[in-house]
């Protein structure tokens, strides 16, 4: 069994650092074309540098801000206009910041519903009828585990990434008719700047130490580690093939065994 994915153009949103560029690194080195959004630009720059590139691919970047849905609208109009259709297109960006839900600002709820779903859903407006032509699309959300066991002291991400998981279930639904599948990634704790943050805020919360932190939360992992960005972005890429053909509508947890619910 092999991934193949020469010929297939992928947007992988996210893409400068941690999950988001792994998994941009390993769709390139099964062949497809890779657009990587983010936006900084320097570092999409290095990235592009380090893409594979074996089968003569062509990869681009954009720089677009997730902060900024009207903005992001227009620049993926411009793109989708110019640009042959994209096949694999994978939503990601930060995380919503930290905290208990009840002491969230209401301003917090509502930037983090645009940043994570209604971005989300701009994009796949903007490729939706090129995968339709080409009778072939993969959306691939990465998310959380919090879709399926609320996480402690991620209020605002818990709430948010709930709505993101109920409306990547009704697209599935209404797009797997045109060869198009909408799946989910559920990343556990990944060695990103993400969870060093997450981490060094605990510390700070508690008064414990890095490591203490760390040791608490590796326990909980039946794999007694953290995840490497890779290991998320090999169930991207398989989710991204053709031999995921018949997987649609799912929630994949890459989390080491933590979460604790069927
Ligand atoms: N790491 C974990 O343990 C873990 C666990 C569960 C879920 N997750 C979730 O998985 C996703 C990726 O996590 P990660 O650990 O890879 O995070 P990360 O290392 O912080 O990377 C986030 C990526 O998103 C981009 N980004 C951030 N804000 C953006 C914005 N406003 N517009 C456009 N791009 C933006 C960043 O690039 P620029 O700064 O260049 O824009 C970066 O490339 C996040 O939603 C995270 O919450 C992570």
């Amino acid at each position: 069994m092999k991934i193949d994915l020469t010929g297939k153009k992928a947007v992988v949103c996210g893409s400068s650092q941690g999950i988001g560029r792994a998994s941009a690194v390993v769709l390139a080195e099964c062949g497809a074309d890779v657009i990587l959004v983010s936006r900084n630009e320097e570092s999409l720059r290095k990235v592009l540098r380090e893409l594979p590139a074996s089968k003569n691919q062509n990869h681009n970047i954009i720089v677009a801000d997730f902060s900024d849905a009207e903005g992001l609208k227009k620049k993926f109009k411009n793109f989708i206009s110019e640009s042959p259709p994209v096949h694999i297109l994978v939503n990601n960006t930060g995380g919503p910041k930290g905290g208990e839900a009840y002491k969230a600002d209401v301003e917090e709820f509502i930037q983090a519903f645009s940043n994570h779903l209604i971005c989300n859903q701009i994009l796949v407006q903007s490729m939706m009828e090129g995968m339709k032509k080409e009778k072939y699309g993969r959306i691939i959300n990465i998310i959380s585990t919090s879709v399926k066991q609320p996480i402690k002291g991620l209020g605002v991400s818990n709430t948010i990434r709930g709505a993101v998981s109920s409306w990547s279930k009704t697209l599935s639904s209404e797009l797997g008719r045109f060869g198009i599948t909408v799946n989910n990634v559920l990343p556990g704790a990944t060695s990103t700047s993400r969870l060093k943050s997450i981490i060094e805020n605990k510390s700070s919360s508690t008064g414990k130490s890095v490591s203490e932190i760390e040791e608490e939360m590796k326990d909980e992992i039946p794999a007694g580690r953290f995840a490497s960005p890779e290991e998320i972005a090999y169930a991207v890429a398989f989710l991204a093939s053709p031999l995921a053909s018949y997987i649609n509508g799912v929630s994949i947890a890459v989390d080491g065994g933590r979460t604790g619910c069927l």
